[in-house]
């Protein structure tokens, strides 16, 4: 065999092994996906308090509010694919999502859409930077997160 024969079998070699590491390294178990958004959750548990504890003061930050709101709107967009089938009770750790996200798929993605949106037009309220506009409509903001959680997180004390 000639060296240059050698070198191209190696070479298409290291190449489908680089393409299925790159493979793996893409397709992450049920464990890592549930995880992950119940930490996106806890930001915007921590990003949403900043706005209200901000919004109880006298003289609200707008800077802190805007780069909090910033923070819920750019990594909340895909908050409706954050829930893959496979990932509820059935992965065996600890999840709060509930089986209707997947019963109800339309009115999850429903739920979801929504969310985006709220966050959304609020980022832009807030951008606008009227503090009555910004006082009146977080609400519309937190209902939009009670709205799926209503329906599709199981409460923190469910009962057995
Ligand atoms: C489209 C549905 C949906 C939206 C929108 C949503 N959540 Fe959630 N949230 C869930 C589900 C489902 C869980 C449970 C996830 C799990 O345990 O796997 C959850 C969990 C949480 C948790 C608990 C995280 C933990 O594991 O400790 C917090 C806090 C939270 N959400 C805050 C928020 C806030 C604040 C918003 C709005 C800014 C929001 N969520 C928007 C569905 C949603």
């Amino acid at each position: 065999m000639r060296f240059v024969q050698v070198a191209g079998m190696l070479f298409i070699g290291a190449g489908v092994f680089g393409a299925v590491g790159v493979a793996m390294a893409q397709q992450k178990g049920p464990t890592d996906i549930i995880k992950a958004r119940q930490e996106l959750m806890k930001g915007f548990g921590a990003s949403f308090k900043i706005v209200n504890d901000q919004l109880k003061t006298e003289a609200p930050d707008k800077a802190a509010i805007a780069e909090a709101v910033k923070k819920i709107a750019d990594t909340g967009k895909d908050v409706g694919s954050r829930f893959p089938a496979g990932t509820g009770a059935e992965a065996g750790i600890k999840t709060r999502a509930k089986p209707e996200i997947w019963s109800q798929a339309a009115d999850f993605k429903a739920s979801a859409d929504t969310f985006v949106a709220a966050s959304a037009k609020y980022l832009q309220v807030v951008s606008a930077g009227n503090m009555d506009a910004i006082k009146g409509e977080a609400k519309s903001l937190g209902d939009a997160c009670g709205g799926c959680h209503k329906k599709f997180r199981v409460p923190e004390e469910a009962p057995k």
